[in-house]
């Protein structure tokens, strides 16, 4: 197959992208702007005979036209994905999320083209501590913030177009990912590159929230096995049972790093912090037949901070202004 990934130069596109090299025979096209989140540098070493990179916008509708009319499939990841920028400036979050997946998937249906939605977890809203429930494909949308509110209008977009117009569309909605190529805004690669530099830790709140950490690796092989034998019209839940709270993942990256386990500072909290994240991956499972290989967190965990570590390079340039940004916010 001819894909087109969309956001193929952010953490898990470029993750999916790998992912596709070594366990298929695909050629991959890459759709991305290079926003600030995204990194070239992320698809180095990779095959240019299967790989191409076009730097472009998905509210380029022409372009957008164009490439999808030469692909047998799109997978789509292109996203403003953190939630922290979405509560300072939410206008990006409405182009990209909304309105450039509107774009995409009006061209694949003009094209009839094969298309699979990435979206999250965070369309759900928050669950209790205490809850003994999971999300599930049937739990209502009550998303929080900006960010989760665009992706879930998109994920209706993509459910309406399915209806009205018969889009060959699939969606999925995974939790956390961790792993190698995540900017260093994010919870795990921050805390790791800042003990890396000397810094401190920085918790928000007292560090309670839960979210269910799954490697970037194992949503790769879930898309493609979607991507494969999913259903169209479908929506799939991806999960790999990896609840964990904030407070304990900044002990344990500590301990990994052989500094104290306490050695960190809270901060100021999240506004709308949602609480906890938990999926239930029964059906993705059950009807795909689909099993994560990293179920030791621990050991996922040593191996991203070893990948930090040995890619200074990659993520330094970010650092500064990405530490900047948050000493403005006192976070
Ligand atoms: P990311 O911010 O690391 O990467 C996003 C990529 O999209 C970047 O390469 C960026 O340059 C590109 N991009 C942004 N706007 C664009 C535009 N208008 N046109 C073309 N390219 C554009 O994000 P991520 O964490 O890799 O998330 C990827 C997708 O997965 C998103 O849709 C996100 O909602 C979803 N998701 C993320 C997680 C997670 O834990 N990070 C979990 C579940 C779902
Ligand atoms: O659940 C899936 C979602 O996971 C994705 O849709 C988002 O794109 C992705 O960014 C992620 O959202 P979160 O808001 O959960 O991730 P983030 O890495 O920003 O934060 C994880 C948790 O850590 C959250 O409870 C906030 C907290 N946190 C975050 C940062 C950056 C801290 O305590 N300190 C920090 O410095």
């Amino acid at each position: 197959m001819r894909l087109l990934v969309t956001g193929g130069a952010g953490f898990i596109g470029s993750n999916f992208v790998h992912h596709v090299i070594e366990h298929t025979d695909h050629t991959v096209t890459v759709l991305d702007a290079l926003t600030y989140a995204g990194n070239r540098a992320s698809l180095a070493g990779l095959p240019a005979d299967r790989v191409e990179l076009v730097v472009g916008n998905i509210l380029d509708a022409a372009l957008v036209d164009d490439l999808i009319a030469e692909h047998d499939a799109v997978v789509h990841y292109a996203a403003e994905s953190h939630n922290d920028n979405s509560l300072h400036d939410p206008r990006p979050f409405l182009d990209t999320n909304i309105v450039g997946t509107y774009t995409l998937i009006e061209a694949a249906r003009r094209h009839g083209t094969r298309f699979h939605h990435i979206s999250t977890d965070e369309v759900y809203g928050d669950l209790e501590l205490d809850d003994p429930a999971r999300f599930t494909e049937s739990t209502p949308y009550n998303p929080s913030s900006p960010y989760s509110s665009t992706k879930a209008g998109s994920d209706l977009l993509v459910r309406a177009w399915v209806r009205s117009f018969g889009l060959q569309a699939t969606i999925s909605n995974c939790s956390n990912n961790y792993g190698p190529y995540q900017h260093v805004e994010k919870f795990i690669p921050r805390q790791i590159t800042n003990v890396l530099t000397g810094e401190r830790p920085k918790l928000y709140g007292a560090g309670l929230n839960v979210r269910d950490w799954i490697h970037a690796d194992d949503h790769s092989s879930a898309v493609l096995t979607i991507l494969q034998s999913g259903v169209i019209g479908e929506t799939y839940l991806i999960g790999a049972d990896g609840e964990k709270d904030n407070k304990s993942v900044v002990e344990r990256i500590l301990t990994l790093c052989g500094q104290p386990s306490d050695a960190y500072d809270h901060v100021v909290d999240r506004p709308g912090h949602d609480l906890r994240y938990a999926i239930d991956s029964t059906k993705l499972r059950t009807e795909l037949g689909w099993l994560p290989r990293y179920s030791d967190f621990d050991g996922g965990l040593a191996a991203t901070i070893e990948w930090y570590r040995n890619n200074e390079a990659w993520w330094r340039p970010q650092k500064a202004a990405t530490e900047a940004r948050y000493t403005a916010q006192g976070q």
